[in-house]
């Protein structure tokens, strides 16, 4: 069992693979605690599946600190990952001063979008002692620049840029790295290749381990659902049924 974030490391050796899931309020938190996920992400995927929003790129710090302290307040085994949500995290000063945030709001660890290019800011991160998570491939807060939803490292040019932001990542000092939507051999490759823990999501699975979205995979958001997630339950479907029950029960 996975007791810190310190400890996150050594599970690519020991196993089992991580199990990630997303939560952003205070029950969700205690029940996916409960059934013994290992790691729970406070992610900004909360703009689109709790906000309402169109994508992430909506989403504040006044969020995420909303929720980071909902999620903390269930004191949970797991630890906590904070997202640090779009123009978070412009220069290192402040990606380094909304990480401190996030952090007193009780994540355990702080997570950014990026590779290379964002080195500085890791490295603030990681040398004010802030455990920090990476996030590679498809990302969500460039999606209205890249304009739209894209699976990378399908050309070998591309899977070499990957590679190359997966090794400056583990460098500088990040304990686990996100890689979200990408070919599963460049994802097999990077895992091989870091001593970070890689967690993949929608990219094979040949990874330290998964993250899922949370309403994926409750199938509480029926909207959208991404093509690599398999729902295990159907809680939209059941919410129906309870409240047009409750309904009917009032009115009869
Ligand atoms: O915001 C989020 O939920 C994420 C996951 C998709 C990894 O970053």
């Amino acid at each position: 069992m996975l007791t810190g974030i310190e400890k996150i490391k050594e599970r690519k050796q020991s196993g089992p693979p991580l199990a990630v899931l997303t939560a952003y309020d205070y029950p969700t938190a205690r029940l996916l605690d409960e059934a013994g996920v290992d790691l729970l992400l406070v992610g900004d995927s909360l703009g689109m599946v709790v906000l309402g929003l169109p994508d992430t790129t909506g989403v504040t710090m006044a969020d995420m600190l909303h929720h980071t302290r909902a999620v903390a307040r269930a004191k949970t085994r797991a630890p906590v990952i904070g997202d640090l949500p779009y123009h978070a995290y412009d220069t290192p000063q402040e990606a380094l001063k909304n990480a401190r945030l996030l952090m007193e709001a009780g994540a355990d660890a702080v997570k950014l979008e990026g590779g290379v290019s964002m080195i500085p800011q890791v490295r603030a991160i990681v040398g004010a002692g802030i455990p920090f998570v990476g996030h590679i491939g498809m990302l969500p807060q460039s999606v209205v620049e890249e304009g739209g939803y894209k699976k990378k490292g399908r050309t070998e040019e591309a899977a070499r840029l990957l590679m190359e932001d997966a090794i400056a990542l583990d460098e500088a000092g990040a304990c686990a790295i996100v890689l979200e939507s990408m070919m599963p051999e460049v994802a097999a490759a990077i895992t091989r290749r870091i001593c970070a823990c890689t967690i993949g999501i929608g990219a094979g699975t040949e990874t330290d381990g998964q993250v899922l979205v949370t309403p994926d995979l409750l199938g509480s958001f029926p909207w959208f659902r991404p093509p690599f997630a398999k729902p295990h339950a159907d809680v939209a479907a059941e919410t129906l049924r309870a409240v047009r029950e409750y309904v009917a029960e009032v009115q009869a």
